[in-house]
């Protein structure tokens, strides 16, 4: 697979390339650049070229697969009929709090947080709590256990929106830090709804370690969802997994869902069955390109953008760049895309201390990294 090819996907229905004006690079949204592994796109050929498209419903042969896939790669025990699929994630979180909250109720997540965690509550009119993730001097972000316990108690908080590997630090949380976060939730009678969609994109050593996976009573806790779509660039065709092994809290998820949340079509399911079955080398070429374009940036912020800082991601292929030290009147969001005309995320949307920030997709070729970095060098060079 060569993730240097150019493919233009301005006439794609691809909401990624045609938000900006043509001029504007765009690293936002976070899909790749690269096309998906061969044997998706074949599959799909072989499911189109069958020509018929009625109602669909996922093949055990995909549950078998998803059920070997988890122990495979992380070591966890599920049973098929733990599994379920929706459209999307977010479809599902949404579903989720919607399902298990009570008016009055709180949702917390921690910030700076992917934008439909701070929506999720605001649309279902629960409250939305924010936990703070806090920064070493080193810029490594950690938890705040004792502000997120009390947080618990007196917000009358019911559920936990969990994002590991965290969009958009690139935390992979350790053993005991979802140990602690787990016992905490416990302890507390709260719900953990975890979003582990990034949770194939890992760099160096680091291990995901699904929350779900750590004890029987953390399990009977814990919704999961995880998908193929980060992990093979198909997140337009939308198929997304969830994982209850607690019956009662699937029983009444399924109550929820039933009428209101489909399942995803038969397109999708072919894909995400050929990509999970058949994905794992590209998936290995995939993070090792990754890992470059994350170590190029690294260098770049060194010699071609001082003033800008992060901590290089664990995981994911978005990282979160601090621009506080660069003296902006403005938010840099706004003077990138003017000035450098590169399409980042805007800080804000992720939290309301994040107006210095910028999120930079680096799911994308060498070249337009290259590219993206000279213009942004060169729009600071003339301030
Ligand atoms: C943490 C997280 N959850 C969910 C999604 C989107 O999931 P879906 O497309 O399955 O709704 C994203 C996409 O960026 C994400 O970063």
């Amino acid at each position: 697979m060569d993730f240097n090819r150019v493919i233009d996907r301005r006439n794609s229905e691809c909401i990624k390339w045609n938000r900006f004006d043509e001029d504007v690079l765009p690293l936002w949204v976070a899909d790749t650049d690269f096309k998906c592994p061969e044997a998706v796109i074949s599959a799909l050929h072989q499911r189109v070229d069958h020509g018929i498209f009625g109602y669909g419903a996922p093949p055990k042969e995909l549950n078998q697969t998803v059920v070997q896939r988890l122990k495979r790669l992380y070591d966890w025990d599920v049973e098929e009929t733990e599994i379920g699929y929706v459209p999307g994630i977010v479809t599902g979180f949404n579903a989720a709090i919607r399902t298990f909250c009570e008016p009055g109720e709180a949702v917390i997540y921690q910030t700076p947080a992917y934008p439909p965690f701070i929506d999720a509550p605001n649309s279902a009119r629960l409250r939305g709590v924010q936990n703070p993730l806090l920064q070493q001097q080193d810029g490594f972000y950690y938890i705040d256990f004792d502000r997120f316990e009390q947080q618990l108690i007196s917000e009358n908080v019911r559920a936990f929106i969990l994002c590991n590997p965290q969009n958009p630090t690139g935390r992979v949380f350790t053993r005991e830090e979802l140990t602690q976060l787990a016992e905490i939730c416990l302890r507390h009678k709260v719900l953990i709804i975890s979003d582990e969609i990034h949770c194939d994109i890992l760099f160096d050593d680091h291990k995901h370690i699904p929350i779900a996976s750590l004890s029987p009573e953390v399990a009977a806790n814990t919704i999961t969802f995880m998908a193929p779509s980060k992990t093979f660039n198909i997140a337009g065709l939308h198929a997304s997994v969830y994982i209850i092994q607690n019956p009662e809290l699937m029983a009444k998820f399924h109550e929820f869902c039933s009428g209101l949340v489909g399942c995803p079509g038969v397109l999708a399911l072919t894909a995400a069955h050929a990509a999970y079955a058949e994905g794992d080398e590209w998936l290995f070429e995939q993070n090792h390109y990754l890992q470059e374009n994350r170590d190029f940036l690294d260098d770049a912020l060194r010699t071609q953008l001082a003033g800008i800082r992060w901590k290089k991601p664990e995981a994911t292929f978005l990282g979160w760049l601090d621009c506080s030290e660069l003296g902006l009147t403005e938010a840099p969001y706004e003077f990138f895309l003017r000035e450098a005309r590169v399409g980042l995320n805007e800080g804000l949307t992720f939290g309301p201390q994040c107006r210095d920030f910028v999120r930079f997709n680096f799911g994308t070729t060498r070249a337009n990294m290259q590219e993206a970095v000279n213009r942004m060098q060169a729009a600071l060079a003339a301030l």
